[in-house]
C-alpha cells in the first residue's frame, strides 16, 4: 500500500474515550480524514488481560490497515500501556503507531521537575507502572503517585455522562485518597476522563493543574505528519466512526463532541 497525504488518520479504543483526542485532532488539524473504532463490545479494556487487550488492539489495527490508515494512534492508555510494542511490531514499517503515553511523558518532562505528579486510570494502566518507568527511563526526579480508579469508564460508558451527582461522589471517594495527597499535578491516565475534567477541577477548586492528553497527543499526531511529509492539504472529506457494538453512550457522547448525528457503523471484528 502506498501512504498518501489524503489517506484518513486510524484512531482506536474500548468506546467513547479516544473521541476526545479525536475532537481534538479534528480542531487541530481540521483537514485529516479520520476513521475511529470504539471497541464498545469489549469495553472496558481496564479490567481484561494483557492477552486480551492485545488481541483486540492487533485485530483493530489491520482493520484501520484495511482502511488506508496513514497513521494510528492508539487513543486507549490501556492498551498503549500492555499493547504499544506488540502492535508496532504486529503493524511493522506499514505506518507510524503513536500512543497516548509518551506524549504525556515528553509533556511532563519539558513542565515539571522535582515534583509529585498523581496518575489516575484504569487497573490495566496502574499496574503495569507504565508512566513511572518511562519517567525513570528519562532520568526524571519525578514520582509518580497512582491510584486505579475503575468505576470511572463503567459509569461513563454506561450512563454517556448523565449522572454528574453518581460521578461527583465517585470522583470524591477517589480524589481524596491519601496516596493523592500533595500532589501538584494530576495526569488524566484514561482517555475516558477527560470527559469529566470539570468535576474533578471542580474537587480540586483548581488548585491542582489537571494533565489532559487530548490536546497534547494531538500535536504529537501533528508533529509526527509533519515530519513524515504527510500532513493533508486538501480539505476533509471522511470521518467514519465505527463501533463493535452499539451503545446508546457512544452515539450520545459522538454528537456532543461533533455537534452533529454522526453515521454510526457497526463493524464486529469478532463474527
Ligand atoms: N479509555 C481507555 C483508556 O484510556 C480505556 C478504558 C477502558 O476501557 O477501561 O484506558
Amino acid at each position: 500500500m502506498s501512504i498518501i497525504h489524503t489517506n484518513p488518520i486510524g484512531i482506536f479504543d474500548s468506546g467513547i474515550g479516544g473521541l476526545t483526542a479525536t475532537h481534538a485532532l479534528t480542531k487541530l488539524l481540521p483537514n485529516e480524514n479520520i476513521v475511529y473504532f470504539g471497541d464498545t463490545a469489549h469495553a472496558p479494556y481496564g479490567d481484561k488481560s494483557t492477552t486480551a487487550i492485545q488481541e483486540y488492539s492487533t485485530k483493530i489495527c489491520d482493520m484501520l490497515l484495511q482502511q488506508n490508515c496513514k497513521l494510528i494512534l492508539i487513543a486507549c492508555n490501556s492498551a498503549s500501556a500492555v499493547a504499544f510494542d506488540l502492535i508496532k511490531a504486529h503493524v511493522g514499517n506499514k505506518v507510524k503507531v503513536l500512543d497516548v503515553i509518551d506524549p504525556v511523558v515528553n509533556y511532563i518532562s519539558q513542565k515539571y521537575q522535582a515534583t509529585s505528579i498523581g496518575l489516575i486510570g484504569t487497573k490495566t494502566t496502574i499496574n503495569s507502572n507504565i508512566y513511572q518507568k518511562k519517567i525513570d527511563a528519562l532520568g526524571l526526579d519525578i514520582t509518580v503517585h497512582s491510584l486505579a480508579t475503575p468505576l470511572l469508564v463503567p459509569v461513563i460508558e454506561e450512563t454517556g455522562l448523565t449522572a454528574i451527582e453518581l460521578i461527583k461522589d465517585i470522583i470524591k471517594g477517589y480524589l481524596s485518597n491519601p496516596k493523592l495527597a500533595d500532589i501538584n499535578a494530576l495526569i488524566l491516565g484514561c482517555t475516558h476522563y477527560p470527559l469529566i475534567k470539570p468535576i474533578i477541577n471542580e474537587f480540586y477548586q483548581n488548585k491542582v493543574n489537571i494533565i489532559d492528553a487530548s490536546q497534547i497527543v494531538a500535536h504529537a499526531v501533528k508533529q509526527q505528519l509533519t515530519a513524515d511529509n504527510l500532513l493533508n492539504p486538501e480539505p476533509r472529506h471522511t470521518m467514519k466512526f465505527y463501533i463493535s457494538d452499539y451503545t446508546d453512550a457512544f452515539a450520545a457522547t459522538a454528537k456532543l463532541f461533533f455537534q452533529e448525528q454522526l453515521h454510526l457503523e457497526l463493524y464486529p471484528l469478532w463474527e
